[in-house]
This record gives structure tokens, C-alpha cells and sequence, in this order.
């Protein structure tokens, strides 16, 4: 039987993440080895024939999966019919930015975004934002997305549970396939928070394992909100192809859901539970089945745990007030 194929938009496909993101949409690694694909790539007007390079290499590759590609500078047209979108392309902070206009500067992106996907998008359409600040920048486009279920955006904290696994797997000699269970919690940006008390290397309780407050309150967590940081000093530019490692693992994940036993983490649209307030988007554990997730229930939060999500959280209600005050959501 022949698939009818997915249609999946990139934005910044031009851009760093882009280039290392598409070949591997392409080669089925999104959606799964049996997926057929049609490619819609979103860029800005001067970015075109770059992403138009980008998509005669990907002809190159005669790809059998790949049973299309479309390119465009209108999110009207590269939003029509998507069924998963992956939004990348943000402006950066610049030297001299306040954190206002940085977010005055995305919700000019993420706006019509949200509003081309409301529009045009499929009824199934998932998003997930990369493009930071990626939790707010979800907000600004749900919120201009009246029509689509506030679930459907979703932003990315893929990457820092990524970092985290290979922290642990590193400090406590085992593998990053031995632990499960471990979750970031709240903003990607320094204020997140590595989760290890509920996580098992092994089947045995990883906290206890690790043993060591220190390493985990003075390198663990510090070590993984500030990876960005360390890579964009240590590249001189920031994170790309673990970062499309990462949004593809979130869509796959959501997709095709998560090992029994095993959680994952993605920044959701709250529903009140941990504390968190309604409506923020704050990453939190979650399961995923057949196209959905849910928030894992009943953990029990210690005093050091709180702490830090509470801060984070924080954060992110700070963040939400600065784009409302600039009428963006
Ligand atoms: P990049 O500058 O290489 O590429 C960004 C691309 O977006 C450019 O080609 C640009 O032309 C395009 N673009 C800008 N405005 C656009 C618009 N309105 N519509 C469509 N395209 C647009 O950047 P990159 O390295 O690919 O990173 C992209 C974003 O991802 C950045 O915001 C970065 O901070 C973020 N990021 C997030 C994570 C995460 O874990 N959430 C990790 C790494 C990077
Ligand atoms: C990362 O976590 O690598 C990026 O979000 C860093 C950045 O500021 O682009």
C-alpha cells in the first residue's frame, strides 16, 4: 500500500540547524523508515536561494522517501497542509539587545507564523519551536493559533535532556541507554533544571547512585543549563547539529511514543500540574502514545527540586507578562 506523505515545514531551513535537520527528515529519521515526505521549507526573502541550494542537494540525494520539496518566503503557502512543523528560524540577540526587543523582534515571526498555521495548517498539524526563546516563542504562536489545540505547540527541551543523559551516563560510567527517567524542568534557557531524583540508571535510583550533592548542585545542573553557552563559546556559533539530533528526537518521540517504562521531556502548555500556572510553557516529564502525550503524574517533589523549578517557572511567567505587555499574545 503507498503512504500519502507528510508534509513537513522547516522554517530557517537555510540556517544552521536546517542544513543538518532536512537530510535526516528526509531519510526517514522524523517520522520512521516507512514515512513518505514532502518537504516545505520557509525562509526569509534573501535566504531563498540558499534554501534553494539546500534543496537541489537534497534532490542529490535521491532520498525515496522524499517525495517533495517546496520552497517560500510566505508562511501562507509553506504552512499549507502541514502536518508537523518545525519552527527554527528566529532572530537572534544581537549586541546592545534588551531582553524586551528580543521578544518584540520574534513575536514578529512567531505571530504570523501562528496565524498562517491556524489558517492553513492540516487538523493534525504538531508544532514544535526551536528558534529561541523557544518556550515563549510556542506562547506567541499558540496564542495566534485560536483554532488549533493548544497541546499541538510545543518547544524544545530535547536538547538539554540529551546533555543531561550524557552528563550522568559520563559521571557514573554506565550508558546513556542504562538511564531512564530523568527530566528537565521548566524554561531552555539557564534556569532550567536537570531532574535526577526520579531518574534509574540501571533500575537503581540515580540520586542515590551519584551520591554526591556537590557535583550535583555545583557541576550537573550548571554544566547542562550552560551548555549552550559553553558550545556557542567553544564553536563560535550555537549548538546545530545536536540541536537537530534533538527536534527530531521530540517529533519521533511524539509520534511514535515513548519506551514502556521510560519518560521524556518536551516544553508543554501547562495544565496547572507541579505548580506550574495554566498555560505557560514550561517542560515538564512526559509519556507520549499515538500521537499524544501526557505530563507524568504524582511524583513527589523534594525541597531541593522545588526550588529550582520555581525559579525557572518564574522565569517563564516573567517572560509571559513581557510579550503580553507588548500586545503579543
Ligand atoms: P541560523 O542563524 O543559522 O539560521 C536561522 C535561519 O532562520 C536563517 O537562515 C534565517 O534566514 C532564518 N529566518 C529568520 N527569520 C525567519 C523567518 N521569519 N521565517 C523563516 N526563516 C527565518 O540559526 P540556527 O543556528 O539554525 O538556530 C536557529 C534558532 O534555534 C536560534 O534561535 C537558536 O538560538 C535556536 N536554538 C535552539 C535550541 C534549543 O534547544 N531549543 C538549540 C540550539 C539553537
Ligand atoms: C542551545 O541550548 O544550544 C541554544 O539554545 C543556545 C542558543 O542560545 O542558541
Amino acid at each position: 500500500m503507498t503512504r500519502t506523505p507528510v508534509n513537513v515545514t522547516v522554517t530557517g531551513a537555510a540556517g544552521q540547524i536546517g542544513y543538518a535537520l532536512l537530510f535526516r527528515i528526509a531519510s526517514g529519521h522524523l517520522l520512521g523508515p516507512d514515512v513518505p515526505v514532502n518537504l516545505r521549507l520557509l525562509e526569509i526573502t534573501p535566504a531563498l536561494k540558499a534554501a534553494e541550494g539546500t534543496a537541489m542537494e537534497l534532490d542529490d540525494c535521491a532520498f525515496p522517501l522524499l517525495k517533495g520539496i517546496e520552497i517560500s518566503d510566505d508562511p501562507n503557502v509553506a504552512f499549507a497542509g502541514a502536518n508537523v512543523a518545525l519552527l527554527v528560524g528566529a532572530r537572534p540577540r544581537t549586541k546592545g539587545m534588551e531582553r524586551g526587543d528580543l521578544l518584540e523582534a520574534n513575536g514578529g515571526i512567531f505571530k504570523p507564523q501562528g496565524k498562517a498555521i491556524n489558517d492553513h495548517a492540516a487538523d493534525d498539524i504538531k508544532v514544535l519551536v526551536v528558534g529561541n526563546p523557544a518556550n515563549t516563542n510556542a506562547l506567541i504562536a499558540q496564542a495566534a493559533a485560536p483554532d488549533v489545540p493548544a497541546e499541538r505547540f510545543t518547544a524544545m527541551t530535547r536538547l538539554d535532556h540529551n546533555r543531561a543523559l550524557s552528563q550522568l551516563a559520563k559521571k557514573t560510567g554506565t550508558s546513556v541507554s542504562d538511564i531512564k527517567r530523568l527530566t528537565i524542568w521548566g524554561n531552555h534557557s539557564a534556569t532550567q533544571y536537570p531532574d535526577i531524583f526520579h531518574a534509574e540508571i540501571a533500575g537503581k535510583n540515580a540520586a542515590e547512585v551519584v551520591n554526591d550533592e556537590k557535583w550535583l548542585g555545583e557541576t550537573f545542573i550548571p554544566t547542562v543549563a550552560k551548555r549552550g553557552a559553553a558550545i556557542i563559546e567553544a564553536r563560535g556559533a550555537s549548538s546545530a547539529a545536536s540541536a537537530a539530533n534533538a527536534a527530531i528526537d521530540h517529533v519521533h518521540t511524539w509520534v511514535n511514543g515513548t519506551a514502556a517504562g521510560d519518560w521524556t521531556s518536551m516544553g508543554i502548555p501547562s495544565d496547572g500540574s507541579y505548580g506550574v500556572p495554566e498555560g505557560l510553557i514550561s517542560s515538564f516529564p512526559v509519556t507520549a502514545k499515538d500521537g499524544k502525550y501526557e505530563i507524568v503524574q504524582g511524583l513527589e517533589i523534594n525541597e531541593f527540586s522545588r526550588a529550582r523549578i520555581d525559579a525557572s517557572v518564574k522565569e517563564l511567567a516573567e517572560e509571559r507578562e513581557a510579550v503580553r505587555g507588548l500586545g503579543l499574545i
